[in-house]
């Protein structure tokens, strides 16, 4: 046997045996796996379906009818899922590239972007300067109150003081609500002051997704201009990005993603969020992301039962962070994850506000439940697992 496939063995028997609680992760469905591998990874289709570009081939390659219905048909879906008639590009390869493109679709490089920062809960491509978004762009960033919550009064103060072209709403780790009508207002009271600045809303739902699109977590359609998001974490299809945007805005978020910054779409990626679609169209799925909700609330709780602090002090979705900043000062969050990686537990370190370590090392721990919910843990599996983390915890001390 291939050297490769004695591999994914050893990682299928990984996944089967360990206690995943890695907040961006899922278990896709036997069908969502077949669609990605399947034969469409031989298809090259650069462009876009020729629906799109009205009745002529916006594709630079012959054979392409088969994959036009398939991506034509991946955004319909997906419109269907979160109720709305955005535009939709179904072929970022990521949600890194996704962000990318929504960036380049209105900016230009140097402009400013106000956004949540890496340590306080935002992504790398929220404006790190190890990221090309700190690289390309002029980031400003908003901070979160001293109990971790967004502080919408300082998004209006930053968005008066630096006329950001881009406002972002988005983050890796946050538990709470994001309240996106608060944002708009912040916008559209700055463009009430003044009718010559238009900044752009753009929304990373990449986490909530799930929760958006089963009515958990109020939506931010209607309300940005541009949605990006990947479809691996609460979506639970395969790994990859989407962008949604205004009407007005399709020609440049497409054009943003090819020629601008892909080649060759992922047929049998986009086949794979397709099948993902149908299956978040379901009453299952939305009871499943109720779950999800739940058992994060009811495992949130016996954290704090046990004495261990959480960021906001609770949860509103799939995750939520352990503080070890106060409780346990000698414990990194690197040190927490290593150890439990030994004990069968995967989850990963993550910066808490007022990080004082590196992010390679880290003063809390993120914890989400969408994957082991999909695999039928309940809430007493889940109080389960918080016990037996803080005996490996107790064992560390
Ligand atoms: C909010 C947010 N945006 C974007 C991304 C990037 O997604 P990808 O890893 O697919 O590039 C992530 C990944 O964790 C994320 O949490």
């Amino acid at each position: 046997m291939s050297k490769v496939f004695d591999l994914i063995e050893k990682e299928q028997n990984r996944q089967n045996t360990t206690i995943e609680l890695i907040a961006s992760e899922n278990f896709v469905s036997p069908d969502v796996m077949r669609a990605v591998g399947s034969c469409l990874t031989n298809k090259y289709s650069e462009g876009y379906p020729s629906v799109r570009t009205s009745g002529n081939t916006g594709r630079y390659y012959g054979g392409c009818h088969i994959v036009d219905e398939i991506e034509e048909y991946c955004c319909d879906k997906w419109r269907e899922v979160f109720h709305t008639d955005y535009h939709v590009n179904v072929q970022p390869h990521s949600g890194s590239s996704a962000n990318l493109a929504a960036y380049m679709s209105v900016l230009q490089m140097g402009d400013t972007i106000l956004a949540m920062d890496l340590n306080n809960g935002g992504h790398l491509t929220h404006g790190s300067p190890v990221n090309f978004s700190g690289k390309l762009f002029n980031m400003v960033f908003y901070n979160v109150t001293a109990d971790g919550y967004i502080d919408y009064d300082d998004i209006a103060a930053k968005t008066e003081q630096f006329r950001p072209a881009l406002i972002l709403a988005g983050a890796s780790a946050y538990s709470r609500i994001i309240e996106f009508d608060r944002i708009a207002k912040i916008i559209a009271d700055a463009n009430a002051k003044d009718p010559d600045y238009h900044p752009y809303f753009m929304v990373d739902m990449a986490h909530i997704a799930g929760l958006i699109a089963a009515g958990v977590h109020p939506s931010p359609f209607g309300l940005a201009d541009i949605i990006t998001t990947t479809t691996h974490k609460t979506l639970r299809g395969p790994r990859g990005g989407m962008i949604f945007c205004k009407k007005e805005l399709a020609k440049k978020v497409d054009s943003a993603i090819f020629p601008c910054t892909q080649g060759g779409a992922l047929q049998h990626v986009i086949a794979g969020k397709a099948v993902a679609a149908e299956e978040a169209c379901t009453e299952e799925y939305r009871d499943y992301i109720f779950r999800v909700r739940d058992n994060c609330r009811a495992m949130c709780d016996e954290f704090i039962r046990m004495g261990y602090e959480v960021v906001t002090g609770g949860t509103d979705n799939h995750l939520f962070l352990v503080d070890f900043s106060r409780t346990h000062p000698h414990l990194t969050g690197k040190a927490v994850q290593d150890e439990l990686d030994r004990h069968g537990i995967t989850l990963n370190k993550n910066c808490v506000p007022g990080e004082k370590r590196s992010p390679m090392k880290a003063s809390g721990v993120r914890i989400g439940t969408a994957p082991m919910t999909t695999k039928g843990f309940t809430e007493e599996d889940f109080i389960k697992t918080a016990h037996k983390i803080d005996e490996v915890i107790r064992g560390m001390e």
